[in-house]
C-alpha cells in the first residue's frame, strides 16, 4: 500500500494494521491501496464495523470491537487483536489532529478482509488478511438529519425468520461487506420515494434496516415509556446504538424488551424509529401508506441517551 499522502486536503485518513505494523500505519486513502485479488474486492469477502467519534471520542468502541469479533467468529476470518484496533484508530486520530485538526465528528471504519486467496499475509491468523482503518467527516447533511421523520417502506429480504439458525452459511448475523443487496434496497426505496428501509421476513416477522435497527415504542397514560426491538436470532445484527438507548432507558426508569415483532404488529405500533451509530436516530413517520405520529420529547430523550453514554 502506498504511503504518501496527496497534500492538498486532508479529507480522509487510512491506516493499515499488519504483522509488522500491529499498531498501524498510516495511508493516503486517496491512492490505490487494495490488490484487485484481494477477496474483499473479488467477493466482498470480509467484515466491517462503523463508529462514530465526537469531539475526538469514539462512541461505543468496545461494543463495536466485540461485534468485529463475533463477525470474525461467524465468517472465520482471522482479525488482529482488540489493542491493533484501538492503536490503529488512534494513530489516525492523532494524524488528523495534526495535519488539519480533528473535524467535530468522524466516521471511523474497521474493515477486516479475508485477504488474498491463498496467500497469507502472516502466518499468524490473526494477521493473515487485509485490515484496515478509514477516518473520514461526517457530512454535515449527515449530522443535520438526524432526529428528523422518515418514511420507510417495507421491503422482504426472501429468507424466514429461522433462515439464520438452520443456513448458517447464510451468514446473516455477521456484519460482512456484502452490502451490495442492502444499497439496492435503499435505492429502491429511494426511487419509489421513501427515505429508508424495514426488512421483512418470507414469513412476516420485523428485521431490521439496510443499515439500522428498527425501535418500537410506547407511552402509557402514566407518561411511562416502553421500548421494544426485534431481537438478534432472527438473523439480524445486534445493534449497539439500540443496546446503549437501552441501557440509559433503563436507568432512566423506562422498560425495555427484545422479541420477536409480526408485521402486523409493527403497523400497531404507536412510535417506530430506525437506529444506528452515524445517524443515531430517527422517527418513522409513514411506513408505506400507513402515517405514524412521532413524539419529539422521546426522541430527544433518545439522542440524549446515546450523548451520555459510550
Ligand atoms: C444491517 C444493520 N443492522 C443494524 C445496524 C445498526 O447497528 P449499530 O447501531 O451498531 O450501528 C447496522 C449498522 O450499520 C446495520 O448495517
Amino acid at each position: 500500500m502506498a504511503e504518501r499522502f496527496d497534500e492538498d486536503s486532508l479529507r480522509a485518513v487510512g491506516v493499515r494494521i499488519d504483522a509488522e505494523h500491529p499498531e498501524g500505519i498510516i495511508f493516503d486513502p486517496h491512492q490505490p491501496q487494495l490488490r484487485v485479488t484481494d477477496l474483499a474486492a473479488v467477493r466482498g469477502d470480509g467484515i466491517f464495523e462503523t463508529m462514530l467519534v465526537k469531539d475526538g471520542h469514539v462512541r461505543k468502541f468496545p461494543a463495536h470491537l466485540e461485534r468485529l469479533q463475533r463477525s470474525a467468529k461467524i465468517t472465520g476470518i482471522g482479525i488482529p487483536p482488540a489493542e491493533s484496533w484501538q492503536a490503529a484508530v488512534a494513530r489516525g486520530l492523532d494524524e488528523f489532529r495534526t495535519r488539519s485538526g480533528l473535524p467535530e465528528e468522524l466516521s471511523i471504519r474497521l474493515t477486516a478482509s479475508r485477504g488474498v486467496d491463498g496467500e497469507p499475509a502472516s502466518e499468524d491468523s490473526s494477521f493473515a488478511g487485509t485490515y484496515w482503518v478509514l477516518l473520514t467527516p461526517v457530512p454535515e447533511s449527515v449530522q443535520a438529519s438526524r432526529g428528523a421523520a422518515i418514511s420507510v417502506t417495507l421491503l422482504d429480504r426472501g429468507y424466514d425468520a429461522a433462515a439464520a439458525e438452520r443456513a448458517p452459511w447464510l451468514l446473516l448475523g455477521a456484519k460482512t461487506l456484502s452490502y451490495a443487496v442492502n444499497m439496492a434496497a435503499l435505492r429502491w426505496a429511494k426511487e419509489h420515494g421513501h427515505d429508508d428501509v424495514i426488512f421483512t421476513s418470507s414469513d412476516g416477522q420485523v428485521l431490521e434496516g439496510p443499515i439500522s435497527t428498527v425501535l418500537l415504542g410506547s407511552r402509557d397514560g402514566n407518561g411511562q415509556v416502553h421500548l421494544h426491538t426485534p431481537s438478534p436470532e432472527v438473523g439480524i445484527l445486534p445493534g449497539t446504538t439500540q443496546a446503549t438507548i437501552y441501557r440509559a432507558a433503563e436507568a432512566a426508569g423506562w422498560t425495555t424488551s427484545a422479541g420477536p415483532v409480526t408485521v402486523a404488529e409493527l403497523k400497531q405500533a404507536q412510535f417506530l424509529w430506525l437506529t444506528g451509530s452515524v445517524k443515531l436516530v430517527s422517527p418513522i413517520a409513514q411506513v408505506d401508506e400507513l402515517e405514524f405520529t412521532t413524539d419529539p420529547e422521546i426522541t430527544h430523550k433518545l439522542l440524549e441517551f446515546l450523548s451520555q453514554e459510550g
